[in-house]
């Protein structure tokens, strides 16, 4: 065996423990995040969740102890042992109380949070569709994500995910409302966290073209159409000419 299949065969290895799930993507590097224990003094807050490439397979509802997973369909086909993570949870808190003492009760550091809305599909009037609110770079992991319909708040239609961890230890959450698109109505995400002076709206409203922008569009089609026409009957003139002009310098 030559040193280069040698080499390869140990990327393959490497690449195959690092994709326990992949089987067919051999090329691709994978990773799982297999149990993220969250653990926080505020409100005494904790969360427990496995990912894989960067999206969730599921969260454990610490309060129900029971496994949510991100689709219904995952747990046909896998199972986790709840009491693991309630475990976790409970060390994660012990050593918690120890970095606290072991820092002098530093207090954490509030990042900013960044906000962006906009909607699952392309918007069509008429058609029931969702809005998302991403906030990012949420830290320490304490929020409140509200929505505005027309200036009034709104409950109904309203799902948000876990705080899903980050490589920089932060994390980001997806906040969703339904909603029916209409020219008139508008939105706004808000979202109120320590490292905000005050709760940051991020509005959001349909942008459905005006019968004058598409006025404008026919117009300017017509044109083009009417300027190529043109074209073909003038270079069919010049040609007729040219010919014309070629037989009668023959005669
Ligand atoms: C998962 O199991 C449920 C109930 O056993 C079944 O209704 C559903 O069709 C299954 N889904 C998949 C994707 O296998
Ligand atoms: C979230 O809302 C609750 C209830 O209104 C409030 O007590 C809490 O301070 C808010 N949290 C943040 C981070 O602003």
């Amino acid at each position: 065996m030559t040193i280069k299949k040698a080499l390869l065969l140990q990327a393959l290895t490497l690449t195959t423990m690092m994709s326990p799930c992949g089987g067919e993507d051999i090329v691709a590097d994978h990773v799982g995040t297999y149990g993220t224990n969250v653990y926080q003094t505020y409100g005494a807050f904790g969360q427990f969740t496995y990912e894989f490439d960067g999206d969730e397979l599921f969260y454990v509802d610490l309060e129900k102890t029971e496994t949510v997973w991100r689709l219904p369909e995952f747990s046909n086909f896998t199972k986790f042992d709840t009491q693991s993570a309630l475990r976790n949870i409970v060390v994660a808190k012990r050593n918690l109380d120890i970095l606290i003492k072991n820092s002098n009760f530093t207090p954490a550091m509030n990042e900013i949070p960044e906000v962006a809305v906009f909607p699952k599909s392309s918007v069509i009037l008429g058609i029931p569709n969702t809005l998302i609110c991403l906030v990012d770079n949420i830290f320490p992991p304490v929020i409140n994500i509200t929505w505005f319909y027309n200036g009034h708040s709104v409950v109904e239609g309203v799902t948000e995910t876990t705080f899903y961890p980050k490589s920089d230890h932060s994390f980001f959450k997806l906040s969703y409302l339904t909603f029916l698109p209409s020219t008139d109505d508008f939105y706004d995400c808000r979202v109120e966290h320590w490292g905000l002076e005050e709760p940051l709206l991020k509005h959001w409203e349909p942008e459905i073209p005006t019968p004058m922008s598409e006025l404008t569009e026919t117009v300017v089609c017509a044109l083009g159409l009417a300027t190529g026409l043109v074209g073909i009957v003038m270079g069919t003139i010049l040609i007729i000419r040219s010919l014309c002009r070629d037989g009668a310098s023959r005669h």
